[in-house]
């Protein structure tokens, strides 16, 4: 299916062994029916000829600032103008310093500080230059500026290292760019508050209680929610993520007690409340104030109270707003997740079960079912979280009189 009929995309291309990928990205947005218009680093000619490229998109590559043969100057600013949607994939180190830093001294630059469109970059390298403090300032960065960044997977390396640093692939890239231009505006002018990620109880200035959770499934559940238009706050515990969207407005808390307090001052206004962190249950009584010494005996007791239960304290003041819950379970999932559902009075529980080895902690996968109040249930599918965020916000959709009124 033509999903990208009459889109004008530049494709950036920086000088990385994935460059080679890039050729066959640009063949899947030229079927997808895109206008490519591809702009390369000159060390990405190292990589790949700008023959390949201008056969595949049956436009001339452009690189240098004048055209050698005849000195036409190839305006970057009217590029920028042109592009609805820039890629740059794959994007070097250097490129992403040089994006970071306003340092125009390549054509892909100029084209990046002129464009109007949004723009998405693909990083690719090797593992020590991705985790390198100096990448991670840059990436940054671009996340501020509102660039939106296609995470590198993990893998084996042109280096033959194994981790994080592989361009992600040309057709995980293309579904990027089909969400983009296929955003709906459904969610505009609603109000969604996300939990996502661990709570962390602390135990004296050094040690806590925590748990696994990346904050993956809330942050791509916020991203879903305000790439169809809503306004979104979303409250995470201690995680690792980074999320580079506008509409998404993000409070840091650590306990369950932060997570409550700060939930409790922006439900009032909200629609929807989606619960999807992993709050810890039981925190120590007294968090001591200096460092628990090792004592002579040989164990030791830990004191533990209940934590309040978020969800269940928001369902019993909602009133007409809606309620979305989680649960992860390892035995009895089914009744468990409706038991809680009911227990907590949720509109809608998402139900994933750790016995699954694509659902649960730190996965870029899930699978889950989705229960409703209405009695209806769903299962679906493994797929990526985003796949599965998006899933969530339709049913939330679907539920009756919640785009209406
Ligand atoms: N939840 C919450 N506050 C808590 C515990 C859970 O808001 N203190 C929310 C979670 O974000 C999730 C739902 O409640 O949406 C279910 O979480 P889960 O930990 O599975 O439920 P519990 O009631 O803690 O039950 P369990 O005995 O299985 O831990």
């Amino acid at each position: 299916m033509q999903t990208l009929k009459g889109k004008h995309i530049v494709l950036g291309i920086s000088g990385g062994i994935a460059a080679y990928k890039s050729a066959y990205l640009l063949r899947l947005l030229i079927k997808a029916g895109a206008e490519v218009q591809v702009v390369i680093t000159p060390n990405g000619k190292e990589f790949i000829t700008p023959a390949t490229l201008a056969a595949l998109s049956g436009k001339p590559v452009v690189s240098e600032f004048f055209a050698a043969n005849t000195g036409e100057w190839h305006s970057h600013v009217d590029l920028g103008l042109w592009s609805d949607l820039m890629v740059i994939a794959p994007a070097t180190a250097s490129t992403i310093g040089k994006m970071a830093n306003g340092v125009a001294d390549n054509m892909l630059i100029t084209t990046y500080l002129s464009a109007k469109s949004h723009v998405m970059v693909a990083p690719a390298m090797d593992l020590d230059m991705w985790a390198h403090p100096s990448t991670q300032r840059n990436i940054s960065t671009l996340i501020k500026d509102g660039v939106e960044i296609i995470q590198p997977a993990s893998g084996e390396l042109a280096s033959h290292l194994v981790g994080k640093g592989r361009m992600e692939e040309p057709e995980e890239i293309l579904k990027r760019v089909e969400r983009f231009f296929s955003r709906k505006e459904s969610l505009l002018g609603k109000k969604i508050l996300v939990t996502a990620g661990p709570t962390y109880e602390n135990i004296d200035p050094v040690r806590f209680i925590g748990n696994h959770s990346s904050g993956k499934m809330g942050f791509a559940i916020a991203e879903e929610a305000a790439s169809r238009g809503a306004d979104v706050i979303l409250v995470t515990g201690p995680v690792a993520m980074h999320t580079s969207v506008d509409r998404i407005k993000r409070i840091d808390v650590r306990s369950a007690r932060q997570m409550l307090e700060a939930v409790e001052k922006v439900f009032e206004e909200g629609d929807v409340a989606i619960l999807s962190a992993a709050v810890a249950d039981y925190a120590p009584e007294v968090c001591r104030e200096t460092k628990i010494k090792r004592e002579k005996t040989e164990e030791m007791t830990l004191k533990l109270v209940k934590n309040p239960d978020i969800a269940a304290h928001l369902g019993a003041i909602k009133g007409k707003r809606i309620l979305v819950g989680f649960a992860l379970e390892t035995d009895h999932e089914h009744d468990n997740a409706l038991n809680k559902m009911k227990k907590k009075s949720l509109d809608m529980i998402v139900l994933n079960s750790l016995r699954n080895p694509l659902a649960g902690f730190n996965k870029d996968t899930n699978q889950v079912s989705i229960l409703k109040k209405d009695g209806t249930e769903t299962e679906y599918a493994a797929k990526s979280k985003r796949d599965v965020a998006s899933d969530i916000i339709d049913e939330l959709e679907a539920i009756e009189g919640f785009l209406t009124d």
